[in-house]
């Protein structure tokens, strides 16, 4: 198979860990023998710095000329965010990237691995009733696109950001969970705030109508302040999670602790027609770039959604995955995942020393011979 991917490392510790995720992309297409056509492009900060905009249309055209975008994170330290350079770059470049090709639905797939439990906030007899949820996020709706108004009334400010939702945005969404769930454990949460917003009624009503085409899939209501608790009280209740573009914002980023780190964690922005990008949701961490201490396997993985979602590669994608979980089983541990109670069994290493480990094993992966 031949792709070509538009990579976008951008900003803090994206350099580093899209270095090492690229060497494992470069080991799959040595192995499987495929050809992944590598095409470097800037955006946030650094496209600020050379292009003075944070996604510049050498950026945009490279997207859309590729078959993937591999992306890496995006913006500056918190006390430098009124410099131009940081300034909405966020939003400039992510929401842009999102609006231009259509990235309805984002897949937070949040899994404790056993060999890291001491990570997590979590007690370990919740833990031990297994954590393997999937939080899918619709993209392109609620009060992210919808009009932001600041104005004065009586020489007040005031401040407006409408929630919108078109039936048929929450209904494209709704299947992408659906059709997920069929491939896992059959099962749909659907989380909204039913009991107030009209937005969310409808979010409601729709997600149902959609939920009768996929009769053998469970299909759950939970209000968004209930599944909030309920993802730290009793998280393995949940297989997928289907939510509005706010509640999803959140509710990932209370989900993404639970595996002890936002390292670990990927993230996949798909279209109708399967385009994708393809990121760690992790963010830039500046204060450790640099320094060797960023964990690379969240970009690795992000790499693996890649091969799954926009080219199919599922045995490819697996291979991935196996071998970030033999690595975290062999003790190897980056900074933001090491335990020094647990020093005896584990070894604390650098960003590229456990890309070199997921390597190693990648280089031995049986690969299934095809079915004649
Ligand atoms: C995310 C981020 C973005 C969002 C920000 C950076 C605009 O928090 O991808 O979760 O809110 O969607
Ligand atoms: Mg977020």
């Amino acid at each position: 198979m031949k792709k070509h991917i538009a990579v976008l490392p951008g900003d803090g510790i994206g350099e580093e860990v899209m270095t090492e995720a690229l060497k494992v992309l470069a080991c799959i297409a040595g192995r499987f023998e495929h050809q992944f056509v590598t095409t470097h492009g800037y955006v946030g900060g650094a496209a600020y710095e050379r292009f003075g905009t944070h996604l510049p249309e050498e950026t945009l055209s490279l997207c859309r000329s590729a078959d993937a975008i591999l992306f890496g994170s995006v913006g500056g330290l918190v006390s430098e965010q009124h410099l131009d350079k940081w300034r909405n770059c966020e939003a400039n470049s992510i929401l842009t990237l999102r609006k231009t090709f259509n990235f309805g639905a984002n897949f937070r797939p949040v899994k404790i691995y056993p060999d890291l439990k001491e990570m997590s906030p979590l007690k370990a007899e919740i833990i031990d009733r297994g954590v393997d949820l999937l939080i899918i996020r619709e993209l392109l709706g609620d009060s992210y696109f919808g009009e932001h108004k600041t104005f004065y009334q009586d020489e007040r400010r005031i401040a407006t950001d409408v929630i919108m939702y078109t039936e048929d945005q929450v209904a494209a969404v709704a299947h992408v969970a659906f059709k997920a769930a069929g491939g896992r454990r059959q099962k749909v949460t659907s989380v909204d705030k039913a009991n107030v917003l009209d937005s969310s009624k409808l979010w409601r009503a729709v997600v149902h109508e959609v939920g009768r085409n996929y009769p053998e899939i469970k299909l759950e209501d939970m209000l968004v302040d209930n599944c909030a608790m309920q993802l730290i009280k009793d998280p393995s209740q949940f297989d997928v999670i289907v939510t509005t573009n706010m509640f999803g914002d959140i509710l990932s980023d209370a989900a993404a602790v639970l595996p002890g780190s936002l390292g670990l964690l990927s993230s996949a922005s798909i279209n109708a027609e399967g385009f994708g990008l393809y990121e760690p949701p992790g963010g830039s961490a500046q204060d450790i770039a640099g320094t060797g201490k960023a964990n690379p396997i969240a970009q690795i993985l992000s790499t693996a959604q890649m091969l799954r979602f926009s080219f199919a590669l599922e045995q490819e994608a697996r291979a991935i995955e196996q071998s970030v979980e033999t690595t975290l089983k062999a003790g190897y541990r980056t900074h933001d995942i090491y335990n020094p109670k647990q020093s005896a069994a584990t070894k604390l290493v650098d960003c590229q020393q456990m890309s070199q480990q997921i390597l190693a094993h990648l280089e031995a992966v049986q690969i299934a011979e095809p079915v004649a």
